[in-house]
This record gives structure tokens, sequence and C-alpha cells, in this order.
């Protein structure tokens, strides 16, 4: 059979394989050298070290890889990019060491974007979000999921989840949307709090009914949602047919992960506090750990044991956590470098943990997340001579191309479309 295009002269190609790795076995990754890729509708038809000339027809586009690197897309399992303003107005107080809990217990933080997304039209929220999607798409991601949660009444969030569905629709990524109406209690609600989760249960329905998230996600943290409202939640959400994600131990240990455990969560994210009991019981379920080290680096907070849910064979991923106040960066291959120098993760652990590790976190597995003959051909290819290398020189874009689906849609790092 032929393909609609090889990819040819590939320097190295890296990629782990599904459907999902667990523990240190995460570094087995595959290397091939002097390497091809044959696609077909989309899809990878072929690709290896051997002879492609069988798949090559009078149609045949020949791309040249120019002895890149090839690896799979990556894939950001936990974003919170669709929000109006930023919240540059509190840097100074975050410089002066003021806590995270505290700005928001004064109205600022996750609420004062809020206001910022309530008062945001439809229109510029797009644009907006579409801008950071980009941003972060042009760093490597072909996959994210967006979580919405600045809204926290109805109008809003609908609002959000509309946006995050379009940005699925009008770009060539794959972008899944998550419904993180508990993302805090709003003002409206403040003395009131079983009120707002009333109204959530109400939301929830809602949500399913019009199709609007595929995940639900609560934050589970001291003076936010408890472990008995957190669980109210999620439960309902799975009753409706949602699948499960939390906030779990970012900040104080509540015991977020076990409950992730216990509902059969697709992931528990965050974990910086997580505590020794629940490192076991994570690490012996299908639930992955989803881990943010962009969000400690900026937080200056302790970063998650990654070492210790490896040893102890958990499936880890790592995700960057855009949002306007714990993580408010694109660079995708930061998070990354973080992973190996602040989580002491292998190069080879860290691409599994961005690839196929998050796409198993999203439940797309058999799509993406790995180089491997009848899944999506979602391509990088990296100016770098080998994989440690894109690790090790840290803070610029080591992307030259990006193949979507079988199409290019960055070369030599310029977005391509209408071209
Ligand atoms: O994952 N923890 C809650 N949500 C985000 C931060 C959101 C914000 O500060 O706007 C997080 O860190
Ligand atoms: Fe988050």
């Amino acid at each position: 059979m032929y393909a609609d295009v090889v990819i040819v002269n590939i320097s190295k190609l890296y990629t782990p394989k599904g459907p999902f790795v667990r523990g240190t076995k995460m570094s087995d990754i595959t290397q091939m050298n002097e390497a091809f890729i044959a696609i077909r509708d989309g899809l990878i038809l072929d690709l290896g070290e051997h002879d492609y000339k069988a798949y090559i027809g009078e149609k045949t586009e020949i791309y040249d890889g120019r002895r890149l690197v090839a690896l799979p897309g990556f894939v950001d399992s936990h974003t919170h990019l669709v929000y109006g303003g930023s919240r540059e107005h509190e840097f100074s107080k975050k410089l002066q060491g003021v806590p995270y809990l505290d700005i928001l217990a004064t109205g600022g933080g996750i609420l004062s974007t809020v206001e910022a997304t309530r008062n945001i039209e439809y229109k510029e929220l797009l644009q907006k979000s579409l801008g950071s999607l980009y941003e972060l798409a042009s760093y490597g991601v072909t996959t994210m999921e967006v979580k919405s949660g600045y809204g926290l009444n109805r109008e809003t969030e609908v609002k959000q989840l509309k946006i995050i569905k379009e940005l699925n629709k009008t770009s060539p990524f794959d972008v899944l949307g998550t419904y993180m109406g508990a993302h805090t209690f709003p003002k409206e609600y403040k003395d009131n709090k079983q009120g707002y989760i009333d109204e959530l249960m109400r939301d929830i329905e809602f949500v399913k009914e019009n199709d609007l998230a595929t995940f639900i996600d609560v934050f589970c943290e001291d003076s936010v949602f408890n472990y008995e409202q957190s669980k109210a939640i999620l439960l309902k959400g799975k009753e409706v047919g949602l699948k499960v994600k939390i906030h779990a131990d970012e900040i104080v240990s509540l015991g977020g992960a076990e409950l992730a455990v216990s509902l059969g969560a697709k992931s528990a994210d965050h974990l910086m506090a997580i505590s020794k009991q629940d490192i076991e019981l994570i690490s012996k379920s299908n639930t992955v750990a989803n881990l943010l080290p962009g969000t400690s680096f900026y937080l200056n907070k302790d970063y998650a044991p990654a070492r210790t849910l490896l040893d102890r064979n958990a499936i880890v991923s790592l995700s960057s956590d855009m949002n306007p106040g714990s993580s408010p960066n694109e660079n995708f291959q930061l998070i990354q470098q973080l992973g190996c120098l602040k989580l002491k993760m292998t190069p080879e652990e860290v691409l599994t943990a961005t690839t196929i590790n998050a796409a198993f976190n999203l439940d797309l597995q058999d799509k993406l997340g790995s180089l491997e003959i009848g899944k999506q051909a979602d391509i990088l290819l990296m100016d770098a001579p080998n994989l440690e290398y894109i690790f090790y020189h840290y803070g610029i874009n080591h992307v030259k191309d990006i193949i979507k689906k079988g199409k290019v849609i960055f070369q030599n790092r310029r977005y391509l479309q209408g071209e």
C-alpha cells in the first residue's frame, strides 16, 4: 500500500510503546537510527530503519527529515488556558512571600481571574485562548486537556467549555474539556458553601446533557473543597458519565490521592504533599500520578516525590498546569526539563510521562501518544543530536517541525496556516 507521505532522513527516532508504562520501565523506550515514517490517511502506516521503497507511489510526497530527531507529539494532560485577564498585579505580593492560599482567601488568586473571565466577551476570550494554545503547541504539544473553573456560575463555565470545544474544532490539535466548577467557592456563596455544591450538582447534569466536557475535576484543598465535598461532587460526575480527575495534595495533604484511587479516577494531579500511605495506594492502581513541576517551581514549593512513585511502580505523567496563577507558562519543554532537573526523572522517563502516559491519562492511548503502526501521525522533528540534548539544553525551543494527523502544521518553527 502506498503512503501519502514518507518522512525520510530522520537521524534518530525515540518512542515509548502503549497503552501505558509503569514505574522505572518508563525508561525502556525504542530508539531507531536513520529511520523513516510512512503516513497514510493521517495514520502511521509503517516506521523503522528498513527499506521504505514499497510505500512510494506516484503521488507519495517525500518529506525530508533533515537529519532531525523524531518524537511523538507531546500530550499536556492538565491546563487551564482559557481565562480572562492575567495576574501580574499579584506578582509583588507573591515575591514578598504571601502564600498562594492567602491571596485566594482575600479575594485574589483564582477569584480575580473569575472576575476577569466573567467580564470578557466570548469572541475575545476565544482569540486569547487560541493565542495561548498555539504558543503551547509551538513547543510540541499536539494534544491537550483544558479545564473550565474560572466562571463558577453556569453562564461563564459554559462559555469556557464552549470555547474549549471550539479550540478542538478550529485548531488542528486534539483538545479535551474538563468541567471544573469546583475550582473554588465563588464570592456569592462565601457564606453558603452547601448552596454552591447544590448548584454544582445541577450544573454537572447540565454539562453532561449538553455534551460540554469529557472529564470532571475538583480542587481538593485546605479552605477550598474538603474531602467529603470533593467526593460528593466527583461521585455525581461519575454517575452522569464524566471521567474523574482531581487536584490532590497540592499544598496540604487531605487524602485526595486516596479519593482518586477509590473512585477509579483517570488521574490525581499535583501530589506535592502526598502521604506515604497514598503513594502506596496510587502506585498499585491504574490512576495516573500526574505531576506538575512548573507549579512547584513557580510557587516555590516542594516537588512531588516522583522517584518514590516510580520506584513503587506508579504510572506517572507530567503536565504544564498552564494557568494565570501558579504556572503562567506555555514552554512545555521547560516543564520536561524541570522533570529531569527537579523530579530527577531520566530523559526517557520524561518522554514516556509526556507522551503515552499522558495519553493514557486522557484515555487516548489507543489513538495517540506513541509512534506505532496504526496510530495518529502526530510527530515532532526536533533540532537536536539526541534525546538527552533536548532536556539538557534548557529553556529554549528545540522543535522545528510539527506534524499533526499527517499534516505539517509548523515548519522551521513557522506556523503554516493557509499555505
Ligand atoms: O492547578 N490549584 C488550582 N488550580 C490551579 C491554579 C489556578 C489559578 O491559580 O488560577 C493549579 O495550580
Ligand atoms: Fe491545575
